[in-house]
């Protein structure tokens, strides 16, 4: 297999923090999008996308997303909601949405609904207060199970992971094996920059039902069960 034979190593200490923070963004990569709402104590509906996002647990079934605080150290709307009010909904992002979706990050006051303003139509959730978005073909009602403060000045991050409670999946977009449709989903996902992926090139590699034979020999590993296991 071919190689890297030269490395550039940056070392974080000594680094510019937004520099680190590039770099990471774009090391990292593609990253999902969580859309999600929040509730206001006062019922101002907030809404706004998050890449620093992913599922982190089968059962029970849970996702994680990080609000990262901005460059005075201030924390995000969607944090002080989720403080407050613990509970959310993530909101999948069809290609179709992806302007609007890029409108909801600006930085609007507190009392502004992002959902409102930018344009998108509220649907009711069915086990906890913040709504859906009706544009997104794929929501996860959460309720929050932890937050992990990773520091306080800023862009320090938020780990928020909560434990969701039902999946509403447009109609035609299930398979019959309980998946949804990539290709209906059209989901987009974030990277570096200002820069966005499809997920309209994929491609099928199932998993190995067994050790590789010529690196992984060792009579331990030849002599147990060749039992596929997931995930
Ligand atoms: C595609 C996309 C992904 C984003 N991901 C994050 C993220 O993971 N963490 C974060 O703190 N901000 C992220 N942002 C910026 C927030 O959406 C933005 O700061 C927003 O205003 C926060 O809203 P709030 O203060 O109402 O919570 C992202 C923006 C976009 C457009």
């Amino acid at each position: 297999m071919n190689q890297f034979t030269h490395y550039e190593t940056l070392s974080v200490a000594g680094r510019d923090m937004r520099q680190n923070y590039q770099t990471l963004i774009s090391c990292v990569v593609p990253r999902p999008i969580a859309f999600v709402t929040t509730l206001s104590p006062t019922g101002v509906v907030n809404l706004a996308p998050f890449s620093f996002f992913n599922g982190v647990s089968g059962h029970p079934p849970a996702v994680m997303f990080a609000p990262a605080n901005d460059r005075h150290g201030r924390e995000k709307d969607t944090l002080a909601n989720l403080r407050q009010i613990g509970e959310f909904v993530v909101n999948i992002v069809p290609h179709a949405i992806a302007d609007a979706m890029n409108e909801t990050s600006f930085t609007y006051p507190r009392d502004v609904s992002e959902l409102v303003v930018c344009g998108f139509t509220s649907l009711s959730s069915t086990q906890v207060r913040p709504p859906r978005v009706a544009e997104s073909p794929v929501q996860l009602e959460c309720r929050l199970m932890q937050i992990v403060d990773l520091g306080s000045g800023p862009l320090a991050g938020h780990v928020c992971i909560g434990e969701v409670l039902c999946f509403h999946i447009a109609a035609g977009f299930l398979t019959p094996d309980g998946a949804v449709d990539p290709a209906k989903l059209d989901a987009i996902a974030r990277m570096g920059g200002d820069w966005y992926a499809t997920t309209r090139d994929r491609f099928s590699m199932p998993r190995p039902t067994g050790p590789k034979s010529s690196n992984c020999g060792g009579s331990a590993i030849e002599s147990s069960p060749q039992v596929p296991h997931r995930p």
